[in-house]
C-alpha cells in the first residue's frame, strides 16, 4: 500500500531521529548534530552523525545515508511498510488505510489482536502466580531462566475449566474469545471452555511480533505434547514460523537464517546468540514458509534429527523446495548427531558443536544427489543401472522451476557424477567449451568433504559474462561524468589513472588527455575542459560521449545532477565498470582453460572470480544510475 506523502512527512517529523538512533547508537552531542560510532560497519573512531533537524544521518566512514524509516528498515531488516508501521506505532500514529474495507478489516484485527494480547499477558501472570509453580519449576528443569521467560514471554494456562475466561471474560466478549480459539465449545452441550489448561505457553508472534497464537506444552509427560491455537482469521499456521520477528531484527547483523523443529529449539539457539532461529509450527515447511525464510537469509539452513525420522523429513522439505529455486536463493542441510535437537545438543556440547554443525551444512544440490544416491536401488554398477540413475537424476532436475537454475543443476549434478565415477589416478579438471565454473569457495558455503568429493565446492557454475560486453558504453558513461562533473577527478584522479579504457573509440587517449588536462589545472570546469580537448581533435569523441544515446542511460551523468548523485552515480558506475572488466577476463581465462588446463590459468581465474565476488558484494541495490 502506498502512504499518503502527508503522512509520511507528519511521521517523520514527529519522531525524533536522534532517539530511534540513540537506542542503538551512543550518540554525543555536538551543536546541531550528534556523532556516534557507525552502526552499518566496525569502527572505533566515530563517523556516523544525525544531524536531528534535517532528520537524516551520515556516515562518512562508509557512506551510509538516509532518514528515520531508512534507519529502521536497515536496523532492524524491515521493509518499507513494515518500518513505517512500527514508527507510527511508537508515536501513536494511525496508518491510513486506503479503503473502508482495508479499515474494516484492520479494525477487526486489531480486536482479535488485542484479546490475544490480553491472554498472552494473563498466562504471564498465572506464571509468576501461586498457581504458576509446577509450571515455573518445569521450565527451570529446562534450564530457563526468568530473563528468558520474559524475552520468549513464556506463561503458564491454570488448570480448571474455565480460568482464562473468567479473567477475560469481563472485559471481552464471549465471541471473540471463541474466534480467537482461546475457548472452545465442547460436544458436551456445556459452556464453551478454555482451550489451553495446565500448560506451559509459549506465544506466537506475526511478523511485527504481535501475538497470533499460542503453543501449549504439557508440563512432564502426556498427550498431546504441544497443543497449538486453531486456524483464525489471525493465524494461518502454514504462513507462519515462530521466532520470526526476533530473527528478522536478527537478521539484520548475521548471514544466515536456521530452521529447526521446536519451540524450545528456537529459544535455545536465540538464547545462545543464533538470532535468526525459526521453526515451523510441527508441520513440513509449506512453500509459503520457504518464501518467508528467503527473505531472512539467502541460504538458510534446516536442522534435521540424524536419525532415519529426521532424514525422511530433510527428503520431504528437498522435495518442496525444489521447484521454488530460483537465482541466488537455496537451502542447506545441517545433520544433527543421532539423539539430539538443537536444545539439547546447546544444553550438552555447547554453542562451539552447534556453530561447526551449522558451518558443515550440505548444500542444496549435494543433498540432492546424496538423497538421490542412496535411494537408488538395487545399485549403480552395470551401465544398465547407471542409465536408470540418470534419467532418475533427469526427472528429478526438471522439478525445478527455474530455467537458469534447472540448468546449472544439470551440468554441475552430472559432471560432479562423472568426476566421482573416474578413478582417482585419471582425475583431472574436465575441459569443456564455454565452459562457465571454477569458483572461489563462498563465504556462504562452507568447503567440507562429503562424499569423497573433496573439490565440491572448488567447480562451483558461475554466470557467464554477456557476450556482448557492456564495456565500451560503461567507458563513455564514465566519461561522461568527469566531462560534465570534472570535480570528480579532483577525488578520483588515482581510480581514474589505473581503470584500462577500451582503445576503441578513442576512449583510451581521451581519458588520457583529461587526465593530463586535470594535473595542469586542478581547477578546471566542465565549459573549459570541454574547450581544451575539442582544440585538441578530441571534438568528435567528446559529442559523441554526452550525446543523448549516453546520456539517456545515465541519468546523473549529465550536467545539471546534483553533487550527491553524482558522486553516487559514479561509484556505481565505476563498480559496474570493474565487474565488467572482470567478467571479460574471466570469459577469457575460461577459455583459455577449455583448451589447456593448467595451474596457471585455473590460479588466475579462481583470482579473478575472487576479486568478482568482492566487488559485487560492495553493490548497493538501493542506489544505481544506468538503470
Ligand atoms: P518435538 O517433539 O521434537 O518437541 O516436536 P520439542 O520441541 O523437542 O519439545 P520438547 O523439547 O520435548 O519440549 C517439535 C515441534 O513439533 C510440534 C511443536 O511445534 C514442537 O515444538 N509438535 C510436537 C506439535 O505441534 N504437537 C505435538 O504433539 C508435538
Ligand atoms: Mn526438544
Amino acid at each position: 500500500m502506498a502512504f499518503p506523502p502527508r503522512f509520511l512527512d507528519e511521521l517523520r517529523h514527529r519522531v525524533s531521529l536522534a532517539e530511534i538512533v540513540g537506542r542503538r547508537v551512543k550518540l554525543i552531542r555536538r551543536g546541531r548534530e550528534y556523532t556516534g560510532l557507525c552502526p552499518f560497519h566496525t569502527e572505533k573512531t566515530p563517523s556516523f552523525s544525525v544531524v536531528e533537524d534535517k532528520g537524516f544521518y551520515h556516515c562518512f566512514g562508509c557512506g551510509a545515508h538516509g532518514d528515520v524509516i531508512g534507519f529502521v528498515m536497515q536496523t532492524e531488516n524491515l521493509a518499507f511498510p513494515e518500518a513505517v508501521e512500527q514508527l507510527a506505532r511508537q508515536v501513536g500514529l494511525e496508518v491510513p488505510k486506503a479503503t473502508p474495507e482495508e479499515r474494516q478489516r484492520a479494525e477487526r484485527a486489531a480486536t482479535l489482536q488485542g484479546t490475544m494480547e490480553a491472554a498472552c499477558a494473563f498466562f504471564e501472570t498465572q506464571l509468576r502466580a501461586p498457581e504458576g509453580r509446577v509450571a515455573r519449576e518445569y521450565l527451570a528443569s529446562r534450564g530457563l531462566d526468568d530473563a528468558a521467560i520474559k524475552r520468549f514471554r513464556l506463561g503458564y494456562a491454570p488448570d480448571g475449566r474455565d480460568a482464562l475466561k473468567r479473567a477475560l471474560g469481563s472485559k471481552v466478549p464471549e465471541p471473540l474469545l471463541i474466534e480467537t480459539g482461546l475457548i472452545h465449545q465442547g460436544d458436551d452441550g456445556r459452556a464453551p471452555f478454555d482451550y489451553f489448561r495446565h500448560r506451559v505457553i509459549f506465544p506466537i508472534g506475526d511478523r511485527g511480533g504481535r501475538i497470533i497464537a499460542f503453543g501449549g506444552r504439557v508440563i512432564g509427560d502426556g498427550q498431546p505434547k504441544y497443543l497449538n491455537s486453531p486456524e483464525t482469521p489471525l493465524f494461518a499456521k502454514g504462513r507462519t514460523l515462530y521466532g520470526w520477528a526476533a530473527a528478522r531484527a536478527a537478521a539484520a547483523k548475521s548471514e544466515t537464517a536456521i530452521v529447526v523443529e521446536g519451540y524450545m529449539d528456537v529459544i535455545a539457539l536465540q538464547r545462545a546468540g543464533f538470532g535468526t532461529a525459526v521453526a515451523p509450527l510441527g508441520t513440513a515447511l509449506t512453500e509459503s514458509q520457504i518464501e518467508e525464510l528467503w527473505r531472512l537469509a539467502p541460504e538458510p539452513i534446516l536442522c534435521f534429527d540424524g536419525d532415519a525420522a529426521g532424514q525422511r523429513a530433510a527428503a520431504r522439505a528437498l522435495d518442496r523446495a525444489m521447484p521454488l529455486l530460483k537465482p541466488g536463493h537455496s537451502l542447506r542441510f545441517a545433520i544433527l548427531p543421532k539423539g539430539d535437537d538443537p536444545d539439547t545438543l546447546i544444553a550438552r556440547q555447547g554453542w562451539k558443536t552447534m556453530h561447526s554443525i551449522l558451518e558443515g551444512a550440505v548444500p542444496f544440490a549435494e543433498m540432492l544427489l546424496r538423497i538421490e544416491q542412496t535411494s537408488a536401488s538395487p545399485g549403480r554398477q552395470t551401465p544398465e543401472q547407471r542409465a536408470d540413475f540418470r534419467s532418475k537424476l533427469k526427472a528429478r532436475i526438471a522439478q525445478i522451476a527455474d530455467a537458469t537454475v534447472q540448468k546449472e543443476y544439470s551440468d554441475f549434478i552430472f559432471e560432479k557424477l562423472a568426476r566421482m565415477e573416474t578413478p582417482p589416478s585419471g582425475r583431472r579438471i574436465p575441459p569443456r567449451v564455454g565452459g562457465r565454473r571454477i569458483a572461489p569457495a563462498r563465504r556462504s558455503m562452507p568447503r567440507r568433504p562429503f562424499l569423497g568429493a573433496a573439490d565440491w565446492l572448488g567447480l562451483e557454475p558461475i554466470r557467464a559474462p554477456d557476450p556482448e560486453s557492456q564495456l565500451p558504453v560503461l567507458g563513455e558513461v564514465l566519461l561522461a561524468y568527469l566531462l560534465n562533473h570534472p570535480f570528480l577527478l579532483a577525488e578520483a584522479a588515482e581510480e581514474l589513472a589505473q581503470i584500462d579504457f577500451p582503445a576503441a573509440g578513442k576512449l583510451d587517449s581521451l581519458s588520457h588527455k583529461i587526465l593530463e588536462l586535470h594535473q595542469r589545472n586542478p581547477a578546471l570546469d566542465a565549459e573549459t575542459l570541454k574547450g581544451h580537448l575539442t582544440r585538441e581533435g578530441f571534438g568528435p569523441a567528446v559529442e559523441r560521449i554526452l550525446s543523448p544515446r549516453v546520456l539517456e542511460f545515465a541519468r546523473f551523468a549529465r550536467g545539471e545532477a546534483d553533487v550527491e548523485s553524482v558522486r553516487s552515480g559514479w561509484i556505481d558506475i565505476k563498480r559496474r565498470y570493474e565487474q565488467q572488466c572482470l567478467l571479460t577476463q574471466i570469459a577469457e581465462a575460461e577459455r583459455n582453460l577449455a583448451v589447456d588446463t593448467n595451474e596457471e590459468t585455473l590460479a588466475r581465474l579462481r583470482h579473478l572470480q575472487e576479486m568478482l565476488y568482492a566487488s559485487q558484494a560492495k553493490d548497493d541495490d538501493a542506489s544505481g544510475d544506468l538503470s
